[in-house]
């Protein structure tokens, strides 16, 4: 086994831990919950979040969105972080929008209390029924991402309006593709040329989408939106987008109402991530939004920002327990967990790095070089590649912070895994998200 000299962090990561976690006699709680406590409880993986972190890193973005930008905004979450039912009906108690790619999507957000006023419908491949329900219930934008999309829709709309008294047409906005490649994974991008999302600026067709919607009586034009991928640290990327967003627009003679930048904001995962700070992201986007208008003599547009780690990640944590721990033939270390690539695809799709942690005993040094992985039946099930662990045995608790976004809500029954138990925590009271999936009582077993 090897044991090694640490590099230097704080022990343990409370940065990265929501921000209700507290540690004393080597045990964390949440929100006054003890992790151990509650893993006994409900069984492991357990998914926690925590009520109060959401709260603060919603009030964080408003504040800071308020202090830079003089015109009108909206938060909208990117419903795909994670958005069970009872998980959506505490954002839409905040007074947020929603981004949606999805008819199931779609109407857990009008059951958990969106307005069509607070929707947007996203995705690169609307099908007829997602893009009708969106003109039936008027969301706030249907974002177009293409221009066969653009003309499918209006031929929709066009439809939807046949023999009706006032003909409403939808507002939409145009994904735009400026072009740009930012550092993060190449899974995480989404504004370079040859990503499948958006409509590029290069070649003209972006112009050719504003001109076309603009003269369609069954669309109106209201706005223009990039997102350029997930994970971005830097501010360069989205300036420059902007920048392009507006040399587009004013080219085609078209002010946009509203002008949204997209989501993307980073999240720290582990501690020697990039922290650039998010007021350093909302400024800049303001900042860069106002002197595009200032230049044409414009007013502001309605500034939207569509995060969705942002509000989602860092209040989550997974909680596993370890089984099997084994070295192999050629000496490597190996710690496996009740979970895994089931529950977070992330290592397996992205590469993504986490920090686990042994939440009974906070004070218990990383010593040991080993893998951390899942029980699933793929060599690529890590949960962290070549990571630094406390000596831990079967039956030790571990915690996976930042576990909030992108992981729940990408979790699959592979090899039958049930999901997990996933709660609200908040001081005094334990609210259940999603029971954990019963595999017999599924609805496959019973339609046979
Ligand atoms: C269109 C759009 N907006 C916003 C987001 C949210 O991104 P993030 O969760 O990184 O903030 C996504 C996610 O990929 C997206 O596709």
């Amino acid at each position: 086994m090897k044991r090694e000299v640490l590099p230097e962090r704080e022990i343990p990561p409370m940065g990265l831990l929501p921000v209700t976690a507290r540690w004393s006699d080597g045990r964390l709680s949440i929100a006054g919950h003890d992790l151990g406590a509650l893993a006994r409880e409900w069984g492991t993986p357990l998914y926690v979040y925590d009520g109060e972190t959401v709260r603060q890193e919603l009030a964080a973005l408003r504040q800071a969105l308020a202090a830079a930008y003089p015109g009108l905004t909206e938060i909208t979450y990117a419903a795909k972080a994670y958005f069970a039912p009872r998980f959506a009906s505490k954002l839409a108690a905040l007074g947020l929008g929603v981004d949606v790619v999805s008819l199931g999507e779609l109407h857990v957000a009008q059951r958990a209390g969106f307005a069509p006023e607070k929707l947007h419908l996203h995705g690169n491949n609307k099908s007829a029924a997602e893009l009708r329900a969106a003109l039936e219930l008027n969301l706030q934008a249907i974002v177009v991402d293409s221009l066969d999309e653009l003309m499918f829709l209006e031929s929709l709309a066009r439809g939807a309006h046949v023999g009706a008294p006032v003909r409403r047409a939808p507002r939409i906005w145009l994904r735009i593709t400026p072009g740009l490649t930012v550092d993060t994974h190449a899974y995480r991008q989404t504004g370079h040329h040859a990503t499948k999302f958006g409509i590029p600026i290069a070649g003209g067709q972006a112009a050719e989408a504003i001109r076309y919607a603009q003269n369609s009586p069954y669309l109106n034009l209201v706005g223009l939106h990039t997102h350029l991928g997930s994970q971005i640290h830097e501010v360069g990327p989205y300036v420059e987008a902007i920048q392009m967003l507006y040399a587009l627009a004013r080219a085609e003679n078209f002010t946009p109402e509203e002008l949204s930048p997209g989501g993307g904001w980073h999240v720290r995962y582990t501690e020697d991530a990039p922290d650039t700070q998010l007021e350093t992201w909302v400024q800049s986007v303001a900042a860069a939004v106002q002197a595009e208008c200032q230049r044409d003599g414009n007013p502001l547009p309605r500034l939207i920002l569509e995060p969705g780690r942002w509000l989602a990640a860092r209040a989550g944590v997974a909680l596993y327990t370890v089984g099997t721990c084994k070295t192999s033939g050629d000496g490597t270390r190996w710690v496996a967990v009740d979970g895994g690539m089931a529950d977070n695809l992330r290592p397996a799709l992205y590469s993504a790095r986490y920090t686990a942690i042994v939440p009974e005993r906070m004070e218990d040094v990383p010593t040991e070089r080993v893998n951390l992985v899942g029980k699933f039946c793929e060599s690529g099930d890590f949960l962290i590649e070549n990571t630094l662990l406390p000596p831990v045995a079967r039956g030790d608790l571990l915690a996976l912070p930042v576990s909030g976004a992108y992981q729940l809500s990408m979790a699959s029954n592979y090899n039958l895994a049930e999901r997990p138990t996933v709660l609200w925590l908040k001081e005094d009271e334990i609210e259940v998200l999603q029971p954990r999936e019963d595999i017999l009582s599924a609805a496959w077993w019973n339609s046979e």
